[in-house]
């Protein structure tokens, strides 16, 4: 006989969705109550229901399971390479600016990336293979990839720097062998030292301000598919405080922000630069 999986109740996904948007900015639509249901499950200890876990969620001791019961919520799907034209911009374009404004001593040598809502790392390992190809043109650079999440969960899997072959489909051959070696016992990829030396993780909710930067590079792609308005314009603040002055902002193509990025300015659909006026 089919096993009937207990459900959230109307009042308890309300105050399960209260809390989520609280915490995180994300509002979970209305129609969603059986999903939740779902996942709130795979958090729940053994012999634990939905009303003793929301307990312990909203209690001091609970602190430390907030980022993961939001990663349960959420997805943290992410790949090497995604939406790879952000990455050819990034390598070519980026770079090359930064370089010639060092050359005529217009800024130090010195850059700065980080990458919002990293998840499990795939985004700022691709932001490292970038630097890494172009290292014999930033020779006495000092480099720097930040990448921050909200889930401690996939910050200690990105730290740890293993990738199903999934994540790593777009990664070339020669790349492969350059930043990657393989799992003796699985399918798996794990990324060499020199692209964790150029990387490292914090955790940090979008809702509360960046405490480090400048930066003068920022990436943030499909964090903010299920913020409302609200909660994107306090990440938006948040962001364009953290960009130096001349800095860029990289959107994903589900971030829905094109309407509220005007303290910067527009250089393409993904692309927004802080101005001295910003
Ligand atoms: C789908 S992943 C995106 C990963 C990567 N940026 C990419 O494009 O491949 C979304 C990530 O946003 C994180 N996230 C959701 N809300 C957040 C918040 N308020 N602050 C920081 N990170 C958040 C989730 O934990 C998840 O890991």
């Amino acid at each position: 006989m089919p096993v009937k999986l207990e459900q959230l109740t109307r009042q308890q996904f309300d105050r399960f969705c209260d809390f989520i948007y609280r915490t995180s900015g994300i509002r979970i639509a209305e129609n969603k109550q059986t999903l939740l249901s779902n996942r709130i499950r795979r958090r729940l200890r053994e012999g634990q229901d939905f009303e003793a876990y929301y307990q312990f969620l909203t209690s001091p001791a609970g602190d430390g399971e907030i980022g993961q019961f939001i990663d349960a919520i959420t997805t943290n799907e992410t790949f090497f390479f995604r939406t790879d034209t952000h990455f050819q911009w990034f390598g070519d374009a980026f770079l090359g600016e930064l370089i010639e404004a060092a050359q005529r001593g217009r800024r130090p040598r010195s850059l700065r990336v980080w990458s919002a809502g990293c998840a499990t790392g795939a985004e700022p390992y691709t932001l490292a293979i970038c630097l890494r190809e172009n290292l014999f043109r930033l020779r006495d650079w000092s480099l720097e990839i930040v990448g921050t999440d909200i889930s401690d969960e996939a910050l200690d899997a990105a730290r740890e720097g293993w990738f199903r072959p999934r994540a790593v489909e777009a990664v070339n051959e020669k790349q492969r062998k350059r930043y990657f070696e393989r799992s003796n016992e699985d399918d798996r990829w794990r990324v060499r030292d020199n692209l964790r030396d150029l990387v490292h993780f914090e955790n940090h909710n979008l809702l509360e301000p960046m405490p480090r930067g400048p930066f003068d590079c920022v990436f943030i792609r499909n964090v903010l598919i299920y913020f409302d308005r609200e909660s994107k314009a306090i990440v938006v603040e948040h962001l364009v405080n953290a960009l130096a002055p001349g800095g860029y902002l990289v959107v994903g193509p589900s971030e829905g922000l094109y309407d509220m990025l005007e303290p910067l300015e527009r250089i393409s659909t993904f692309l927004y630069r802080k101005t001295d006026a910003s």
